[in-house]
């Protein structure tokens, strides 16, 4: 495993959904970062450059995302947070978050994807896209992550089992859907440069 290290992933850092999170695969030039419009281009290779199994696991059938899908995982929707893990200026990993209408009882899910180029896959990038993710979830209100696996996928059974023991699991005919509740976000105090944590990415928020 190499040593990925997340130093700016505090909740409690009030412009942190809007910061660049410097991860650094024994080195610097990585970084996770918001989906902007002139990264259509480069996503479009990205999901291109995917194995045929990543596809099938990330969008339950082999497409290759064309315009309007593109759109979407680019954040063009209001209700969507997309990002990106970068190395070197290449995209290696997406994940976003569509967030569903909030309900009357006060729950507010979002609906959660996500992908990692597959010679990155096993290396953090993958947890570290989640707790970004998640970290902008709580930060917005959402209370609970929602995830479509198909039940062969242990790769991301394992990752969400080993992170987050509280999941629910519902099973459909070819999906297993997946309810992680989150707890509620709390603004810590402005810690000073000097006394910020540098933590390991394999660690998940929630
Ligand atoms: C699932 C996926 C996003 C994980 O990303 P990753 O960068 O490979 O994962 P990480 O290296 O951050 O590993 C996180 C955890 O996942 C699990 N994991 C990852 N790869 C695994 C594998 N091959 N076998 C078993 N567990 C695995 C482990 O629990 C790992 O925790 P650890 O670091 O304590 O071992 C990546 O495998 C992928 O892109 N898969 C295809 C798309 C997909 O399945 N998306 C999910 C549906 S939306």
């Amino acid at each position: 495993m190499l040593n990925l290290v997340d130093r700016l992933s505090n909740p409690g850092h009030a412009e942190f959904v809007n910061r660049t999170q410097a991860i650094r695969p024994d080195g610097p030039g990585t970084a996770i970062r918001s989906v902007g419009p002139a990264d259509l281009a480069a996503l479009s290779g990205f999901f291109a450059r995917l194995s045929v199994e990543s596809r099938y696991l990330r969008f339950f059938a082999p497409v290759t995302p064309a315009h309007g899908l593109l759109h979407l995982l680019s954040g063009g929707p209001a209700n969507v947070d997309a990002i990106v893990a970068v190395a070197d200026g290449v995209i290696v990993g997406h994940a976003m978050a569509a967030d569903r209408p909030g309900d009357p009882c006060g729950t507010q899910m979002t609906d959660v994807g996500v992908v990692v180029a597959d010679a990155w896959q096993r290396r953090g990038v993958g947890a570290a896209l989640m707790r970004a993710l998640v970290l902008r979830a709580q930060a917005r209100g959402v209370t609970s992550l929602a995830m479509d696996v198909l039940p062969a996928n242990r790769r991301v059974l394992a990752m969400i089992m080993g992170h987050w023991p509280d999941v629910a699991v519902g099973y459909s005919p070819d999906s297993l859907d997946i309810r992680i509740p989150l707890p509620r976000y709390q603004p810590r105090r402005q810690q000073s440069p000097a006394r910020e944590q540098v933590r390991p990415l394999v660690t998940l928020a929630g």
